[in-house]
């Protein structure tokens, strides 16, 4: 019998043991820098000409490797393998698919630190993160391995008098994935996996910056004996297939994760009916936030300023779930951005090889985008700690606090995804409420409150998807905090929730008479 689910826990790098395994992992890890990896379409590696060349973001000439590039034609060729490959996967009994992903999943335990250490030398992510990464990975295919045995047999409907009636699911076709970079293993693993769980079929797009630790998961598919289809690797230019994957007449769902430009352009693109395409497909964007941890007047304020700093500058500012303005009370205020100061003081910035509490931000591109805002918040506000930027090695940015914002300031509202926090002062709690609902964007936020009151008004009007009390507003768990935002962070089907599958399922129904 299969165990109930429980989150993977993290790595205890405080223990010796651990640290010297870590530090094993992440020197093997070099012993594959400068690798070429293939495209993979219905099972058949294929190496191009045209590749994607993956950097170190901590040092910035340094090669981890490259990967192939998927063109047009190969989208072609990779949907009529998905659309064979459906045929019979689709047919597999859901408990033996299910059983198949277990199987995945005790593989990349086994092999965690492999997994963690490549995504610190590709994606600079520090230790804590990377592990966090890859369990957050393992939790995504265990969680929905046992949803789908849940499902499996429907639910129940009601009978009547000479009638018996049957609910149940099925699989839709073949569909996309287009994955992000800053969880590079565990949301690229988790959208790619649900719909395959689901019976579905996909072709796996990763991010650009990251595609080494996508291919990880195709080794452990293969490994673990997915059959050749389930699962095709295309890498390439978004501006080459991007498009071409969504606009596809045989994509039956997209599941994203990235900005809101994109995403947007894939919602409008994915509502026009192509030639050849007899269904309407079905969209899932997950697409960033703008999130606000409020402090009240009565709250911890110790607890506040840690919440606030490792909700700003845990793995650079760089979630969706990032906490990037920190509205407080005024009587508090003056203390609550001191404290956040102190506490900001001792993080260490670096090549997170090293142990550093903060990386690099993840490319070239980032860089300067975060550079700009961090001029244009020192218009906007005052500047109270870091601001330094060094792109000399790799992509370095300093965590930065400004404080004394407009609520309407453009730090206040435009998703900056570095490690940059804006302060911004209210009278009271409802003041709070209305600065942290003024945004386009609602993902997640904190309140930090000893008001049990102002916590439950909170829980009905601080309109985000992920609210958290008395703590940071990163760092939810695959299947006890499902996680998804309202407004314009997206489509709001909770990943790691019990409802996530049903967006790559159908509900049949089938009613006889006797
Ligand atoms: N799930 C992540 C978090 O909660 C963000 O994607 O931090």
């Amino acid at each position: 019998m299969v165990l109930p689910y429980h989150a993977e826990p993290a790595t205890d790098f405080t223990k010796e043991e651990n640290k010297k395994a870590f530090r094993e992992a992440l020197e093997q890890a070099k012993n594959d820098f400068g690798v070429e990896r293939p495209i993979i379409v219905g099972g058949e590696h294929i190496e191009t000409e045209d590749k994607i060349t993956s950097y170190n973001p901590s040092d910035k000439e340094q090669v981890i490797g490259h990967v192939s590039k998927a063109t047009a034609e190969h989208i072609d060729q990779a949907m009529e393998a998905a659309e064979d490959a459906f045929e019979s996967w689709s047919e597999w009994d859901p408990k033996e698919r299910a059983e198949l992903f277990i199987r995945v999943a005790a593989i990349i335990r086994r092999r965690k630190h492999e997994f963690s250490a490549l995504m610190v030398h590709e994606a600079g992510k520090p230790w804590n993160e990377a592990d966090g990464d890859t369990n957050e990975g393992i939790d995504f295919i265990e969680y929905y391995a046992r949803s789908m045995m849940e499902l499996a047999d429907g639910k129940p409907t009601l009978d009547r008098e000479g009638e018996h009636n049957r609910y149940f699911y099925q699989p839709m076709g073949p569909g996309v994935t287009i994955t992000p970079w800053n969880f590079p293993f565990a949301i690229m693993t988790g959208t790619t996996v649900a719909p395959v769980i689901a019976g579905n079929t996909v072709l796996l797009k990763p991010a650009r910056d990251t595609p080494l630790i996508a291919y990880k998961l195709m080794e452990v598919l293969e490994e673990a004996g997915l059959p050749k289809g389930v699962v095709n690797f295309v890498p390439g230019d978004a501006s080459v297939i991007g498009d071409y994957m969504v606009d596809h007449h045989k994509t039956h769902f997209i599941t994203f994760t990235g900005s809101k430009a994109t995403g947007l352009r894939i919602n409008e693109r994915a509502a026009v009916v192509q030639e050849g395409q007899d269904f309407l497909k079905r969209v899932i964007t997950e697409m960033g936030g703008k999130d606000t941890i409020i402090v009240d007047k009565d709250a911890d304020l110790d607890l506040a300023a840690d919440a606030i700093v490792n909700s700003a500058f845990g793995f650079s500012g760089q979630k969706c779930s990032a906490g990037s303005r920190a509205v407080i009370h005024k009587d508090v205020y003056d203390e609550v951005l001191k404290k956040s100061i102190e506490l900001t003081e001792e993080l260490t910035v670096g090549n997170p090889v090293d142990e550093t509490y903060m990386g690099p931000v993840i490319s070239k591109k980032q860089f300067d985008t975060i550079s700009e805002y961090i001029e244009i918040g020192k218009e906007e506000g005052v500047l109270k700690i870091g601001g330094e930027v060094d792109d000399s090695k790799g992509y370095f940015i300093q965590p930065t606090i400004f404080a004394d914002l407009d609520p309407k300031a453009r730090i206040m509202q435009e998703e900056i995804f570095g490690p940059v926090v804006a302060f911004a002062k209210a009278e009271d709690f409802d003041e709070m409420l209305k600065i942290a609902n003024n945004t386009e964007y609602g993902l997640t936020g904190a309140v930090i409150t000893n008001t049990r009151e102002h916590w439950h008004i909170a829980c009905r009007k601080f309109n985000v998807g992920n609210l958290y009390l008395n703590r940071g507003c990163t760092a939810a768990v695959v299947g006890y905090h499902p996680f998804g935002g309202f407004k314009m962070s997206g489509t709001d089907q909770k990943t790691g929730s019990p409802d996530y599958l049903l967006n790559f399922l159908e509900q049949k129904v089938v009613s006889e008479m006797f």
